[in-house]
């Protein structure tokens, strides 16, 4: 299947971060068509008919968030583009921002003009200086233009754009916590309902809305929603950019259609496993998400075709393992992230993530005991029925499926006190 190429289209281009670059290539041109033609209400029924969701994890309809913000009365309403894209393995959001920032701005102009906002922030974490000094050029260059703003393209609706720096926490591209952090708290999630659509920044209606998902949009509004949905599925419509990385031939970005097997990802785009060696597993949506095996190589990339499966879309984060991939030592590395990640708040995520690292470290050095294993999957039960926030849930569905799948494994390190594949 080719890769339709839509929203990597200006990546490549020399100069693509720039406004005229953008300009030449069609940019901006959404925003000055509903400016001139579209009431807000029609680019919410527009963007909710598309089906678009949300590419930041959640997968939640994007024309849907931004009604119910529109229809709240209170004010200011602010429209938030999540770009900390902190998962592990994903990195789609990074070239779009380094690369086509122009097209972020685009959409959270529309997002704004549809929900009645005239204020956006973009968070995106300290350590991606390089990709925040491109957002602040180019939303500098957006002004000088009157493409962000003062009434903006001489239209009587004004949406100006900050930049806002965050520290580098993974719980802070949850969206509540993503907001406490702008409020100057320490990000933590905050409990939901109320959701930030009624309750958001500053207890404001406020969209949050994920890097990719805004860059769709511009496309929506000029192409339509029938176009749109001729990508994807009927459920996921669209294209999804993936990023794939591990043990593939050509780690990358690939834009495909939502819904796209597994093993085309994997053999037709990423180039196949490195050194011929046998596909063993994938997380197909980050660090974050339970593992497939090769039993599920024609499972559709899509939100409701992963969950059908037990796993997850996430963010679009595909990594790959080959059969020389030690699955203890790969857990043991997911663990540690996720402990070092655990805000910290609640017993069962603290507790728990430390306690799952400890465990796998002991049978990696052939110090644990077979009852060990039970123990990890008792703790990651525990975790999962009683911790606060999403981030509990996530920080143990990796490992728990490596133990599903390859529990074999876990039990040659500790009878073998070795690693059975020699792989440490
Ligand atoms: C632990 C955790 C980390 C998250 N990190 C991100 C992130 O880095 N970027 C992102 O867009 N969404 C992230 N999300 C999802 C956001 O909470 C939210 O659903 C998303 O930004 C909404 O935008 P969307 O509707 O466009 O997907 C994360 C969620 C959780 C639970
Ligand atoms: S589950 Fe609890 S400790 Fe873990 S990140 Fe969420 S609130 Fe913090």
């Amino acid at each position: 299947m080719p890769e339709p190429n839509i929203l990597l289209k200006n990546i490549g281009t020399p100069n693509s971060d720039q406004l005229d670059v953008y300009v030449e290539n069609g940019g901006y041109r959404a925003l000055k068509r509903i400016l001139a033609e579209l009431m807000p209400e029609e680019v919410v029924e527009l963007v909710k008919k598309s089906g678009l969701r949300g590419r930041g994890g959640a997968g939640f309809p994007t024309g849907m968030k931004w009604q119910f913000c529109a229809s709240d009365v209170k004010t200011p309403k602010y429209i938030i583009c999540n770009a900390d894209e902190g998962e592990p393995g994903t990195f789609k959001d990074r070239v779009l921002i380094e690369e086509d920032p122009h097209a972020i701005l685009e959409g959270m102009a529309i997002a704004g003009y549809a929900i009645g906002s005239d204020q956006g922030i973009i968070y995106i974490r300290r350590e991606y200086i390089y990709g925040a000094g491109k957002l602040q050029e180019a939303i500098e260059q957006a002004r000088k233009q009157g493409c962000v703003g003062k009434n903006i393209f001489g239209s009587n609706f004004s949406f100006d754009i900050k930049v806002f720096l965050g520290a580098g926490a993974y719980i802070c591209g949850e969206e509540t916590a993503l907001l406490d952090s702008i409020e100057g708290k320490a990000g933590r999630s905050r409990i939901k309902p109320p959701f930030p659509v009624n309750e958001g920044l500053w207890h404001r209606p406020t969209s949050v809305n994920n890097v990719e998902t805004l860059c769709n949009i511009p496309h929506i509004i000029l192409h339509g929603d029938k176009w749109y949905k001729s990508f994807g599925t009927s459920e996921s419509p669209g294209t999804k950019i993936f990023s794939v990385s591990g043990h593939v031939n050509k780690p990358g970005n690939y834009e495909l259609p939502m819904g796209v097997a597994l093993e085309e990802l994997i053999y037709e785009h990423a180039g196949g496993i490195r050194n011929e060696n046998r596909f063993k597993a994938v997380l197909p949506g980050g660090a974050s998400s339970p593992c497939l095996t090769s039993k599920y190589l024609s499972v559709p990339l899509d939100f409701d075709g992963l969950a059908a499966v037990g796993s997850m879309l996430g963010s679009g984060a595909v990594i790959v393992m080959d059969h020389t991939t030690c699955m203890v030592g790969a857990g043991l590395s997911i663990a540690r992230f996720f402990e070092h990640e655990s805000c910290g708040r609640c017993t069962p995520c603290r507790e728990g993530t430390y306690w799952i690292v400890r465990l796998l470290e002991r049978i990696m050095v052939g110090e644990s005991q077979s009852g060990e294993i039970d123990l990890i999957v008792n703790l990651g039960l525990n975790m999962r029925a009683t911790c606060f926030c999403p981030l509990g849930l996530a920080a143990q569905g990796a490992v728990l499926s490596f133990i599903g799948n390859f529990r074999d494994e876990f039990e040659g390190h500790i009878k073998e006190k070795c690693c059975p594949l020699r792989a440490y």
